[in-house]
């Protein structure tokens, strides 16, 4: 099966208005018109609407790091799937472990939030990962299933192949320390068999699983390499052009 490597930038809360657009610039003139690789930035939602500006016409995706399972109504400070896609959004990053970790967000209010970001027509990028004291405890592939089963909760098995799932390692989020090609690529294929045994073999084939977790254009090329890493989610790396530029061309 042909999945298309997907790399996407998770600006988190780092980008001013300035900055970001510039970043977008560079990204969207480097990667040209037809890039083998399917890409993505996602800047802080206050900034959405400029970059999306700055990408129109560009074949770098605009993506938001989170919405709200709502439609329009009194939901003070949040924002809804129907408004990302007004805004001109294609892709939303849900439960990453930052929001799990500060914000409290459970695997039941992540299977909710991708109910609505299918329904809204974007597509969803899923997170789930271990920390370090759970690879430590030897809890990896439960924590990983557990996360995974309670996110995907009630996911409709046709609609399962437009869903990105990413694999952060929480002990390997802006830490520098990168999982080894071997032991991302052990757990990617863990999710995979996961993805079968909850969907099918055939649905599983066509689902892509990024890695997320202090990937750099050094160590980018290796870990897009393996067989079931089909993308990377960049943190750190996606604040710079010629960084970022690297691991798409790494995945390329
Ligand atoms: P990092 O972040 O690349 O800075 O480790 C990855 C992420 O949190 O998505």
């Amino acid at each position: 099966m042909n999945r298309r490597t997907i790399i996407a930038g998770n600006w988190k809360m780092n980008t001013r208005a300035q900055s970001g657009v510039e970043l977008a610039k560079g990204v969207a003139a480097a990667v040209g018109q037809h890039p083998s690789v399917e890409v993505a930035v996602c800047p802080p939602s206050v900034y959405l609407g400029c970059i999306a500006d700055v990408l129109a016409g560009s074949a770098v995706g605009l993506g938001a790091q989170n919405l709200y399972p709502a439609e329009d109504g009194a939901y003070t400070g949040e924002t809804n799937a129907a408004m990302l896609t007004d805004i001109g959004c294609r892709y939303v990053i849900l439960g990453h472990s930052e929001r799990r970790a500060i914000l409290g967000e459970t695997d039941a209010q992540v299977s909710e939030k991708l109910a609505a970001t299918l329904a809204g027509n974007l597509v969803p990028i899923v997170c789930v990962g271990e920390t370090l004291e759970d690879r430590e405890a030897g809890k990896t592939e439960a924590v990983v299933e557990s996360q995974l089963r309670g996110s995907l909760e009630g996911l409709d098995e046709a609609r399962a192949p437009g869903v990105v799932i990413a694999y952060e390692p929480v002990w390997a989020i802006g830490t520098g320390k990168t999982a080894s090609p071997e032991q991302a690529e052990e757990v990617h294929a863990f999710i995979r068999k996961l993805l079968a045994d909850i969907f099918s073999e055939d649905v599983a084939s066509q689902m892509r699983i990024q890695y997320g977790g202090s990937v750099k254009p050094g160590n980018a090329k290796e870990l897009l390499g393996q067989p079931n890493i089909d993308g990377a989610l960049v943190g750190g790396a996606s604040l710079a052009v010629d960084d970022f530029v690297a691991i798409i061309n790494a995945g390329a």
